[in-house]
């Protein structure tokens, strides 16, 4: 499936490539005014590109979509998804804040220089160091997720002599239509503070009782790869309540709702999320006939999303090697297309199954296509990169393949599997490229293992 023209900023939501992506009349990807074997040329296969254009152009979209003067609202981006200073400093640029859910990623937006009052923190498992460094650095909000993080802030507030800003992730209990491992506000999961159980409430009581700590807002993120706003009509809708209920009983006003993530993106041709206008419209309906309802003002909104800045910005580019046609019964064959990364770069696939588009990018052909599974060099069989993709009958040794939509959670969740080291994020704009994360070497690789480095 070759780069789709563009048609405008309104379909946006449902590009796969990169919104500066296109091919040549030979047949050549290029992205950022590049081209695509030019950049493995210069930096190696595999290789993720990042186009600047892209990220930057949604980041504002979000940031104008959610932020309305109707309803005003906080837009952090979720780092977790692609991190890197550069991409910090774009999604800061942009106007967005950055939601870092642990000391790592909290590490990266602070060494970009990103304003700490413009940091959230998040995590279901902040240990003392981390919350720590959050409160010393000032960091913007911090998010609880359990009873025992109410303690330790309140107890490292008082150590540094500051007052922190505080919000309760409240387990909504809403199943959101999406992989398992990806939905997060059902009750029977790690995350948040259970409103059924009545969990949340006393979390928002304990911290109105610390002086060291300030209530400013209730937390709920249902899940990830989201299409439409249903789920977050019956989230609105409790969190409300509860926002009302700390009002009632407690006597304490909730000044901000963050909602969390989840914005979903399209893949292959059948996905179709709803356009990020239109998602920010009918949500801000939700809240206020949710507020409405319960005759409480509407208080300021804020959102992370992660995938839907960087997910469609990122491809990787794959150096073909072995082909193999293996019969599948019935006259039928699926070609296994091997190349030179796999569940290391894009665990994705092998994970949750998940569907990607990836096309030839070294040259053009006019051959059929063949039924195609696209496989990593690990030592698994579920190693798959695309499951079932559409590739020239005459693919050869040498040819390289883009897969479209890897910006967001394959760099972040890559590995090094098999000693295979990661590969490099170059960000691409106006026909130039540079480095975001270089390339891992051998020496990278042997550096933490003490017995390989007496070679020097
Ligand atoms: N906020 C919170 C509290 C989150 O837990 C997440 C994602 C986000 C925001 C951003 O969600 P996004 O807008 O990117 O969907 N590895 C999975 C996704 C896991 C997301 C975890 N939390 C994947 O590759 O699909």
């Amino acid at each position: 499936m070759p780069p789709q023209p563009r048609d405008g900023a309104g379909s946006l939501h449902a590009q796969l490539w990169p919104l500066t992506a296109r091919f040549t009349d030979e047949g050549v990807l290029e992205v950022g005014g590049v081209a695509v074997p030019d950049l493995v040329a210069e930096y190696g296969s595999p290789l993720y590109v990042l186009d600047e254009v892209d990220v930057r152009t949604r980041a504002a979209q979000f940031r104008a979509a959610y932020d309305d003067r109707s309803m005003p609202a906080d837009v952090y981006y979720a780092a977790k998804a692609l991190l890197a200073t550069t991409v910090a400093r774009w999604v800061s640029d942009e106007g967005l804040g950055i939601d870092a859910s642990t000391g790592g990623e909290l590490a990266v937006a602070l060494a970009a220089g990103v304003d700490p009052a413009r940091i959230l923190l998040h995590g279901s498992n902040k240990s003392y160091a981390e919350l720590d460094t959050a409160v010393s650095t000032g960091v913007g909000r911090i998010v609880i997720d359990s009873l025992i993080e109410i303690d330790r802030i309140a107890q490292i507030a008082a150590e540094h002599d500051v007052t922190v800003d505080v919000l309760v992730r409240v387990t909504v209990g809403v199943e959101a239509h999406t992989h398992e491992f990806i939905a997060t506000a059902h009750e029977d999961q790690k995350f948040g503070l259970s409103l059924a159980d009545g969990v949340a409430i006393d979390a928002a009581a304990r911290i109105i009782g610390e002086p060291r700590l300030r209530l400013v807002g209730l937390h709920s993120h249902i899940g990830s790869q989201i299409f439409d706003a249903s789920g977050f009509e019956v989230a609105a809708a409790r969190i409300v309540g509860l926002a009302t209920q700390i009002r009632d009983e407690l006597g304490v006003e909730i000044a901000e709702l963050n909602l969390g993530g989840g914005m979903g993106i399209a893949y292959t041709p059948d996905d179709d999320p709803i356009e990020v206008v239109d998602m920010a419209t009918a949500i801000r309906t939700i809240v206020r006939d949710a507020c409405d309802r319960a005759g409480m003002a509407i208080p300021r909104l804020a959102f992370e999303p992660g995938r839907a800045i960087v997910g469609q910005a990122g491809i990787t580019v794959y150096e073909v090697g072995t082909i193999k046609q293996v019969q599948l019964g019935h006259g039928a064959q699926r070609a296994y297309v091997s190349v030179d990364g796999g569940m290391s770069d894009n665990l994705r696939t092998a994970l949750y199954d998940a569907d990607y588009t990836c096309a030839l990018a070294s040259r053009a052909s006019m051959e059929d296509t063949m039924l195609s599974r696209v496989v990593g060099k690990h030592c698994e069989s579920g190693d798959i990169v695309v499951r079932d993709a559409w590739l020239p009958d005459d693919l050869r040794a040498g040819d390289l393949l883009a897969v479209a939509g890897t910006g967001a959670y394959c760099r972040s969740m890559s590995s090094q599997y098999n000693y295979l080291p990661r590969p490099a994020v170059v960000a691409v704009r106006d026909g130039r490229s540079r480095v975001v994360l270089r390339r891992e070497t051998m020496e990278d690789l042997l550096r933490l293992d003490p017995g390989g480095m007496t070679h020097e």
